[in-house]
């Protein structure tokens, strides 16, 4: 049976660029009874202290206070619970669980498995779906708890950027889905609902079976590529070197056939602008929906005009008289640049982190898309059509206790994944009748947790 050991805490306190948060710390929570790697199923919750002390900070109190819920996941590798510290990403200022608690809320930081690890028996217990298992477990211990617990359980807000935000967006549409059951049961996960209130998704890369025609739809027609790796120094801040190159003939044929796949995908969905108008795509990849797109980006570049940001650089956008009139995508995305080469995501030679995500027990690596595998280079296999499914926010929208509440946020400058892509999951959770806070904010590539004041604004609407 799990349990909550309300007397084993420590009181603690962190100070950085010379503010302090002072919480009660509940750490190493196995969140299932039959854990295959503790170290990545277990959970630690804060608490502001000056709970415990009476005291109410922005409105809430012990009971009261929402449940921030963030994970680290990225790459789809195990992402490790975390603590109120230094963001490495932010010269060492405050990260999120430290500006959470400050604010008031309740956070639980779940660690997570991901597409590397292995049991004892030698075989992977970490692939698809065993984050989204875990974090659905994580919620479960909580609600299971709920009455010994700080916080109100019933208002749980996930939180998680790139692979995390997929993951974050997976527990906001699946929430007490039978499609999980299985696994949950078999890691003795509690008793208990795994749906959630709210979901904030940053860069979520999700939809991963049509992500390499969205990126083609975005991008074909740009073929020199650049990224950068990270590694992190013995100080642990992240250090990046420049990859640049120009792609292959066979990846340009690749990039041209991808597009081509994604007007029918779209045409499909059946999605719907707020007037009930069709938002489709002609067989060049132009209509409706590439005009809504567009139409975003230019309400971002409307908003960082009107707050005095100087958009002369930027000759893809035609602004007259202070109003941005319109947008040459083609020039935007080449102004972006391209950071992956066709295909994006499911490799030919499966060497991508999706690939390695859809692996099994025993193969390490698989296909995702039916493209990718008819033209596959080193013999591998084709995930189950279920498995991927599960790993899709679309397959459970509307067919599961979906979360009311929608928080999407992808930069103006994202390239790892197309533009097409959270707004197809913004587009079909509002024509779901869902509710959606959904922006392309100005000049961010892909990252999260940049906007923290409003993130926090966003939910104290809905809670307070
Ligand atoms: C992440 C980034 C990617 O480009 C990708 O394909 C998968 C995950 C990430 O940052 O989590």
């Amino acid at each position: 049976m799990l349990k909550f050991k309300k007397n084993h805490y420590t009181i603690e306190e962190v100070t950085l660029c010379g503010e302090t948060v002072r919480f009660r710390a509940f750490r190493d929570l196995v969140y299932v009874e039959k854990p295959v790697n503790v170290e990545f199923q277990k959970m630690n919750l804060f608490v502001p202290e000056s709970y415990y002390e009476g005291t109410s900070i922005n409105g809430y109190d012990l009971l009261s206070a929402p449940v921030f819920m963030p994970n680290t996941v990225g790459g789809y590798m195990p992402g490790p619970a975390d603590e109120p510290g230094a963001n490495p990403f932010l010269q060492g200022k405050p990260n999120t669980i430290f500006r959470a608690l400050q604010h008031g809320y309740v956070v639980a930081s779940p660690a997570i498995r991901g597409r590397v690890q292995k049991g004892e028996d030698g075989h992977y217990n970490g692939k698809a779906p065993a984050c989204v298992v875990d974090y659905k477990a994580a919620v479960r211990y909580l609600h299971f708890l709920a009455d010994e617990l700080p916080g109100d359980e019933n208002k749980i807000i996930t939180n998680g950027t790139s692979a995390g935000g997929a993951l974050s967006s997976l527990m906001g549409s699946t929430g007490n889905h039978p499609d999980y059951e299985p696994y949950l049961q078999a890691l003795g996960a509690a008793d208990a609902g795994d749906d959630v209130f709210a979901a904030s998704c940053y860069c979520p890369i999700i939809n991963l079976e049509h992500a390499d025609m969205a990126y083609e739809w975005e991008f074909c027609g740009v073929n020199d590529f650049h990224r950068a790796n990270m590694k992190m120094d013995e100080g642990g801040r992240p250090v990046f070197t420049p990859v640049d190159g120009e792609m292959t003939e066979e990846q340009i044929r690749v990039s041209v056939e991808e597009k081509a796949l994604f007007p029918a995908y779209v045409n499909s969905l059946g999605l719907k602008d707020e007037n009930g108008a069709p938002l489709t795509l002609d067989a060049d990849g132009e209509g409706s929906l590439k005009e809504y797109v567009k139409h975003i980006v230019m309400e971002s570049a409307q908003r960082a005009l009107d707050g005095g940001v100087n958009l002369a650089d930027k000759t893809w956008l035609t602004i007259e008289n202070g109003k941005v009139q319109s947008m040459d995508f083609a020039a935007y995305v080449k102004d972006i640049t391209r950071m992956k080469t066709a295909p994006a995501f499911d490799a030919l030679d499966m060497m991508s982190p999706e690939n390695e995500e859809f692996g099994t027990e025993s193969i390490e690596r698989c296909h995702f898309t039916a493209y990718s595998q008819a033209h596959d280079t080193v013999g591998g296999t084709l995930a189950e059509p279920e498995l991927i499914a599960k790993m899709n926010p679309l397959t459970f929208i509307g067919k599961a206790d979906t979360a009311k509440h929608w928080r999407i946020r992808h930069g103006a400058y994202d390239r790892d994944t197309s533009l097409a892509i959270p707004f197809i999951l913004a587009t079909t959770l509002k024509n779901h009748g869902f509710d959606v806070d959904f922006a392309y904010p100005w000049g961010l590539p892909h990252s999260g947790d940049y906007d923290l004041d409003e993130l926090f604004g966003w939910i104290d609407d809905l809670c307070r």
